[in-house]
Parts: C-alpha cells; structure tokens; sequence
C-alpha cells in the first residue's frame, strides 16, 4: 500500500499466540517496557500490537467501540500514550465483517468510525481479520478500510488477515501492507514448515510497502530451540512482518539472542525488499537465496527432515557470478569461510544454515548489477 508504511517488513510484538483473549492493559505496557529495556527495541522491534477481546460487547450510543473497562481501565488511549512514552508504536486488532473472530462487534458498515476512533486513540497499526464476514468479497470490504484509515489523515499501517483467501496477494498491495497467506500458525514444527511451503513460492507479489504475512512467530513458545531458529531464518529470508508472539517479559536469555539476531534482522529489512526464493527443495532439504542492496546474497540451507543431512548449493545457482572466491559468513555463528564456488554446510534436523555471500557481483538485482543500475547509465 502507497502509505509510506513498512517499506521494510514490520517488527514488533502480538499477544496472540501467547494469551488468547487474555489481552489487558497491564500485559501491553509491561511488554512494552520489556521490549524497550530488553534489546528488541533496539534491534528495531517498534509496533506493540493489542489482539481479538480488547472491547466490549456492544458498541456505545455514538455508534463507537468501547475498550473492556476492566481490560483497558486508561483505555486505548491511555495505553497509547504509556507505549509511544517509550518510543515504540501501538496496534490493534479489528474484523472486517459483523464480529470479530472471538465474537466482538465487528466494523463491517462502520469503517469510516473505527478508523476515526482509532486514530484519535493514537492507533499506529490496524489488524483487520476476516471473521463473519457476510459473504462480502474480501477485497471490497478491506479497501472500504483503507481508505477510511487514509481519511483519517493518521499514518496507520494496515495489516490484512484473511487467511491467504481470495488469492489476497493478487489484490493486496493496493489494498495493505501485508496480508496473511495462510491459516492461523500454532507452536509446531509441522505448522511452520506447512506455512513455509504456502508462503515460498508468493515471491513475486512481495516488496517494500506490501509483504506476504506467513503469520506471527512462535519463538519461545515450544518448539525445539533448533527449530526456533529455522523460524526465524525463513522468516527473514521471506522478507516477512516478524512479529513475536511470545512472553516477552518472561523471555528466556536464548529467545531473547534469536529475536535479536541483528544478521537476520539485517536480511529481512534489507532495502531491497525482495523475498527470497527456492533455488532448489528435494528430498525435504531445501535452498533459499534473497538477493540483497549491496550486492551481497543471502543464503539459507533448510532440512526438513529428521535426521542431519548435508545440503549443497553453489554461488551460480544463488545468484552470484564473476569471482575466484566468496566469503561466506554464518548468520547464526559468525564464523567466517571462502569458497571458489561450493556451497554446502551439515544441517542438523529441522535446522537451518544461513550464510551471507560476499564477492563477485549479483544477478539478483542488487548493487552493480541489473536494471537498477542501468537507470540513468544513459
Ligand atoms: C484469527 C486470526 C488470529 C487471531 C484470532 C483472534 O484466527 O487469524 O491471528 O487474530 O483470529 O480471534
């Protein structure tokens, strides 16, 4: 969306995945203060983002949405204020249809007054689901959103879930700033992978302003630390909002270093804003290369199957010409190696080798190659 939002795929945190409706004032800016004390701030983690079961159940006699009182005694408004006291962003959660999905008043028919709400409350991301929905075509009732959202003349990043229905990433670049592609994630490692493999191949609709939403991360919250951090390397190759849904006051010293990982920070936010595709998936064992703005590749080495395999790939098949040598460094572990061209690493079951790839020059778009650097050459 042409809002001048998420130019670089959103971070922040969700308290979704982690508490369900159990959403309040308190969890919000005691997530806020950790996330600002705790390094996440400062690794560029920024919207604190309030999901389903804020409100109450009907609207006021002005027609407007009511926080839960016992939830929200200073309201939006006064959470607003705590959490940009900090310096971070707040979001929150609607459906574009009759309910949300938990069964709250929804803003089908009453867009133009939510988002005026919203706006007045200090509301910096809007959520909007897909719940009881009237049969309405998604992309109808989303658009009569955005620009009850741009009316308000506050910049408000719009962040569609409708679940990868209506194929959204057809549609949702004019529409949004990110759309989910698929149903709802939970802590597995099988939901992961099922949710990679729907959200790989939609490389071509993403880019600065508009991402695919492969859902929240579930860091933290069960998985294997190994496949904590196959989450977070797909994610970052995918260009995808990384959005925690974890306790993040409560986090632990090892989710806290895979959430900070500034490496795959850097992949993810790159400039470019191209999410990364498959170079070759066989057998489970599966490549990724995301081209980035300085010309460097990255490179992600993904087994998908129980047991350690060794995965290989070279700097042609990523992207990368013209050099004697390449140096690879490991995004998890920093430890630096060159290569004339083989690239392989032993990957542990369900895990994940990330390697930037420095050398050479890059067909994949970035600096010194390609159309970007042909404009002006006349
Ligand atoms: C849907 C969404 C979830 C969450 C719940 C809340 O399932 O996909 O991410 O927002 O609704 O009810």
């Amino acid at each position: 969306l042409g809002n001048g939002l998420a130019l670089t795929p959103q971070l922040g945190f969700n308290d979704w995945n982690a508490y369900g409706c159990n959403v309040s004032e308190s969890l919000i800016k005691s997530t806020a203060l950790a996330m600002h004390n705790n390094g996440m701030q400062a690794a560029g983690y920024q919207y604190v983002n309030i999901d389903d079961c804020w409100m109450t159940s009907s609207r006021n006699s002005a027609g407007q949405l009511v926080p839960d009182p016992n939830k929200f005694p200073d309201g939006i408004s006064g959470t607003a204020s705590y959490v940009h006291s900090l310096g971070l962003k707040l979001g929150i959660y609607e459906d574009a249809g009759t309910k949300t999905c938990a069964g709250y008043p929804g803003s089908l028919g009453h867009e133009s007054t939510d988002a005026n709400t919203f706006a007045s409350w200090g509301v910096d991301y809007l959520k909007y689901d897909n719940c009881n929905n009237q049969g309405i075509s998604a992309q109808t009732r989303y658009t009569t959103m955005r620009d009850a959202l741009a009316a308000t003349g506050r910049p408000i990043l719009f962040s569609l879930c409708n679940w990868g229905q209506e194929n959204v990433w057809t549609w949702g670049a004019g529409v949004g700033n990110s759309w989910r592609t698929t149903g709802d994630i939970n802590a597995s490692f099988a939901s992961m992978l099922s949710i990679f493999h729907s959200n790989v191949g939609l490389a071509s609709y993403a880019g600065p302003g508009h991402w695919n939403d492969p859902d929240m991360l579930e860091i933290g919250n069960g998985m294997s630390a190994t496949e904590d951090r196959t989450e977070f390397s797909l994610w970052a190759m995918m260009a995808a909002p990384l959005i925690s849904g974890t306790n993040i006051a409560n986090a632990s010293s090892g989710t806290l270093s895979i959430l900070t990982n500034k490496n795959l920070i850097a992949i993810d936010q790159d400039s470019l804003g191209k999410q990364g595709t498959e170079v070759s998936a066989s057998n489970g064992l599966d490549v990724l290369a995301k081209p980035l703005s300085n010309g460097d590749v990255a490179v992600a080495l993904f087994n998908e199957n129980g047991s350690t395999a060794t995965i290989s790939t070279t700097a042609g098949a990523i992207g990368k010409t013209g050099a004697s040598s390449y140096t690879l460094t490991d995004q998890w572990t920093g430890a630096t190696s060159t290569t004339s061209g083989a690239i392989s690493a032993s990957v542990p079951a369900h895990g994940t080798v990330v390697y930037r790839v420095v050398g050479g020059s890059s067909s994949g778009g970035g600096a010194g190659s390609g159309p970007l650097h042909a404009v002006g050459a006349g």
